[in-house]
């Protein structure tokens, strides 16, 4: 695991921009595992600058898959994750949306459509799986004591999860209860992971799932198994870090 610890929000997402830009020149045709949250919008942002260069690098050869998306939400609505995707990142780069892959949280059977989406990642491994992390632990939609060979499922959101999130929403009525998300084996399949943490409120998630025990109560500790897990924080996120 290597740990990147940049002095604020903007230096860390120029880092991660790099680390995802060096997989596409290495392959245009690689695989993307995307993530939303705000996270990695300055990131997205970096990759966005990069492209409208002149000579600036191509994603039209380039597949994703993100990793969740709230029950219930979809294309045409403002919260829904395959939204946030086009207006921060897709909208912005000459990527084919085709080549774009969400779980649908509009599909009418979910349980065949975890079916569908853990059959398209076994077509199509991540290259490089981007990651936020949530203040209690939780990777994608993976809250504390999802089990460590989970695949894609429908989730229910802790209130800890839903609290956090409202603050995208009007009201905290409106945060979906529910939603599909990779699971944490999905997440671990990825050739490459890069976590990207910023902020106090991040501190705790970051110190337990770099120093802390693997536990399947914080699941991103699981990602010490991996042998290619980038770190990618901020001063604030880093600060609980006894080892830096
Ligand atoms: C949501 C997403 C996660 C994300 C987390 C943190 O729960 N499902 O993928 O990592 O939020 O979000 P933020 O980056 O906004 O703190």
């Amino acid at each position: 695991m290597k740990v990147f610890i940049e002095k604020d929000y903007d230096a860390l997402s120029k880092k991660a921009a790099e680390l995802i830009k060096e997989v596409v020149k290495e392959n245009p045709n690689a695989v993307l595992g995307l993530a939303t949250g705000s996270s990695p919008i300055g990131t997205y942002a970096e990759l966005i600058k990069d492209h409208q260069k002149k000579d600036g690098l191509s994603y039209a050869g380039v597949k994703t898959v993100n990793l969740d998306e709230y029950v219930g939400l979809g294309e045409g609505d403002e919260q829904s994750y395959v939204t946030f995707m086009r207006k921060n990142l897709f909208n912005y780069i000459d990527i084919d949306l085709s080549n774009t892959n969400l779980p649908n949280g509009k599909a009418v059977d979910l349980d065949k459509e975890c079916d569908r989406y853990n059959a398209l990642l076994a077509t199509l491994k991540q290259d490089v799986q981007v990651l936020g992390i949530g203040s209690n632990g939780h990777i994608g939609f993976n809250e504390p004591g999802t089990s460590f060979d989970s695949v894609t499922h429908v989730v229910d959101l802790t209130e800890n999860t839903i609290k956090d999130n409202s603050r995208l929403f009007d009201r905290i009525e409106d945060v979906p209860r529910r939603a599909l998300t990779m699971g944490i084996k999905n997440i671990l399949d990825a050739k490459m992971i890069i976590v990207v943490a910023n902020g106090e409120n991040k501190a705790d998630a970051v110190a337990k799932a770099i120093e802390g025990e693997i536990t399947e109560s914080v699941p991103a500790s699981v990602l010490q198994k991996h042998d290619n897990v980038y770190f990618v924080v901020d001063a604030k996120a880093a600060s609980k870090l006894t080892n830096k």
